[in-house]
């Protein structure tokens, strides 16, 4: 039993770090994502330097996908390992006082986002492998706003990012505050940073759900 406790919270750590690394990523790639909406040409800018960058591409990349695997596979086994020691599911837990709906369906909403990750990647990322180390392409620092853009053209996309999104802040809204919490950070600002991760948990999908619907309702004709 201790044996699983502690492999328990080994795992429930890692999950934190992980997690508190993805947050980051959002961060960084909303703030570069918005500016698709308010400055194109820095959007270009900072696109293509991330593109090219061998330090992004070659170290900061590959880290950012092991990051998002770990995460993934770590929520699985936690998810199986909780069911197994409670001999119940989530889906059939009835919850108690303190488990609300959406801490008992982290593995829900994960499994949501990682179908949103697959769509995405198809979207952005195998394109752009293709583009730069497929078809050998000359670099072209001018082409990322009009793709993006181009992107948000079909409906049936926005929707679904829209709902990925949605699914998104309630993901963060338990998870972002709770690996503070498995951390053991019990302070003066506990309170502090437990509101701050509400607040970025709901404003930072709340700020691509934007994005979508911008470019959706303003494409590019030419
Ligand atoms: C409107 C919202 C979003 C837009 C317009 C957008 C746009 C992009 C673009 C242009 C790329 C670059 C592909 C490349 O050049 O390699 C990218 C990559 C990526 N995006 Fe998003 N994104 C959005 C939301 C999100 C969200 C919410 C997540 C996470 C839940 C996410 C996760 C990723 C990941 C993991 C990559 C791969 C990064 C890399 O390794 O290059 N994106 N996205």
């Amino acid at each position: 039993m201790s044996v699983l406790i502690k492999s328990s919270l080994a795992r429930k750590i890692v999950m934190a770090l992980s997690g508190l690394f993805l947050v980051f990523f959002l961060g960084q790639h909303f703030i570069i994502n918005i500016t698709s909406v308010i400055a194109p040409e820095t959007f270009n800018l900072w696109s293509h330097f991330m593109g090219y960058n061998p330090l992004v591409q070659y170290a900061l990349q590959p880290v950012l996908i092991a990051g998002v695997i770990i995460h993934f596979v770590m929520g699985f086994v936690l998810e199986i390992q909780n069911n197994k020691a409670r001999g119940l599911s989530y889906v059939k837990y009835k919850g108690g006082a303190n488990a609300s709906w959406v801490s008992r369906n982290m593995i829900i909403s994960g499994a949501v986002i990682l179908a949103f990750l697959g769509l995405h990647f198809y979207d952005f990322w195998l394109p752009e492998i293709a583009y730069k180390y497929i078809e050998n392409n000359p670099e072209d620092a001018t082409r990322y706003h009009a793709e993006t853009v181009h992107k948000f053209e079909a409906i049936w996309r926005t929707v679904l990012y829209i709902i990925s999104f949605a699914l998104l802040a309630l993901h963060l809204l338990h998870g972002f505050a709770s690996s503070f919490q498995t951390m053991g950070i019990n302070n003066k600002y506990s309170s502090a940073i437990k509101t701050f991760t509400k607040i970025y948990a709901i404003a930072i999908p709340l700020g691509f759900i934007f994005i979508a619907i911008y470019h959706h309702l303003n494409p590019i004709t030419h």
